[in-house]
């Protein structure tokens, strides 16, 4: 439904490799609610070409920028800035990687080079966005910058390896940078905490199927979808949550606060028998 809520909005969406994105369903949201947007990701996933179908549905341009390269930052933010006609009033992050995941690696068992590699892809990369803009003062005052994170930063996931810690490390950089850009230009930085979703990313994780199964039976509400994942930022990037920065934000359908749930509870007993 379209209620005009980022309506003279202008955003840059990093992160849509495929239709089953998060930032993918995040830019069509935008969209439909009245943003002007950029388009970004890492030159090597805009050669798929899956992103031009996007482009052409949210009528934004691409600007290709390997996160971790503050040379391509610089040039996304001042080619934005034009396309705009001004300053930028949202940003959606929604970037991960981590190489001892892919390459097989055992928690226990980390290589240190790919696990810096990890961590600045995954976390640092939102320090390298913000101040990025930070110091070509890129954002209007109170614009919203939101990343997505999961719940392994805060409890353990064995199977989530690396990225665990890179998921700290970015609600880290949310509280930290937060803090300064509030006090700077009222600007505010926040995390969407997600549900288990099947995307590239969110496949990648070991035993992936058994585990958005067990999140389900264990979420109140069922898992959230990335649609509602989308919702809940273009929320976020709006004029209605102004006063939230800084925070963690759950959208789990209810998994984050729940103990144990009856579902599970029968399924351990049907085991048993
Ligand atoms: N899928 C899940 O289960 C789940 C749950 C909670 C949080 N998240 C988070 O949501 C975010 C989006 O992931 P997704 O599930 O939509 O998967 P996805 O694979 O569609 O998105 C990950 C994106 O990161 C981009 N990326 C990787 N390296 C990059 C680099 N060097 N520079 C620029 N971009 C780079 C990829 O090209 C891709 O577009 C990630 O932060 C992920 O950790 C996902």
């Amino acid at each position: 439904m379209a209620y005009n809520l980022l309506a003279g909005k202008k955003g840059i969406i990093f992160g849509a490799l495929d239709e089953k994105s998060i930032a993918w369903k995040t830019a069509l949201k935008c969209h439909e609610q009245g943003a002007q947007l950029v388009l970004t990701n890492a030159p090597v996933a805009l050669r798929m070409g899956e992103i031009n179908k996007l482009a052409d549905a949210v009528q934004a341009p691409v600007i290709g920028a390997d996160v971790t390269n503050m040379e391509d930052l610089k040039n996304l933010f001042e080619e934005s800035q034009k396309q705009f006609g001004g300053k930028i009033d949202f940003i959606l992050h929604s970037i991960g990687m981590s190489l001892n995941v892919r390459k097989g690696k055992h928690y226990t068992e980390m290589n240190y080079e790919w696990n810096q590699k990890t961590l600045d892809i995954s976390a640092m990369s939102l320090h390298r966005v913000l101040r990025t803009a930070w110091d070509m003062d890129a954002i209007n005052d109170w614009g919203s910058v939101i990343a997505l994170t999961y719940i392994a930063a805060q409890r353990v996931f064995p199977d989530y390896n690396e990225m665990a810690d890179a998921k700290a490390l970015l609600e880290s950089i949310t509280r930290s940078f937060g803090y300064h850009y509030g006090v700077k230009k009222k600007i505010r930085i926040n995390t969407i905490s997600q549900s288990p979703t099947r995307t590239t990313a969110g496949s990648g994780v070991k035993g992936f199927d058994a585990f958005i199964d067990y999140a389900e039976k264990m979420s109140p509400l069922g898992n959230a979808t990335a649609e509602d994942c989308a919702n809940y930022c273009v929320t976020m990037f709006s004029d209605l949550t102004r006063y939230v920065t800084m925070q963690n934000l759950f959208h789990d359908g209810g998994f984050s606060f729940t103990g144990v749930s009856e579902a599970i509870v029968k399924s351990m007993g049907e085991s048993e028998n």
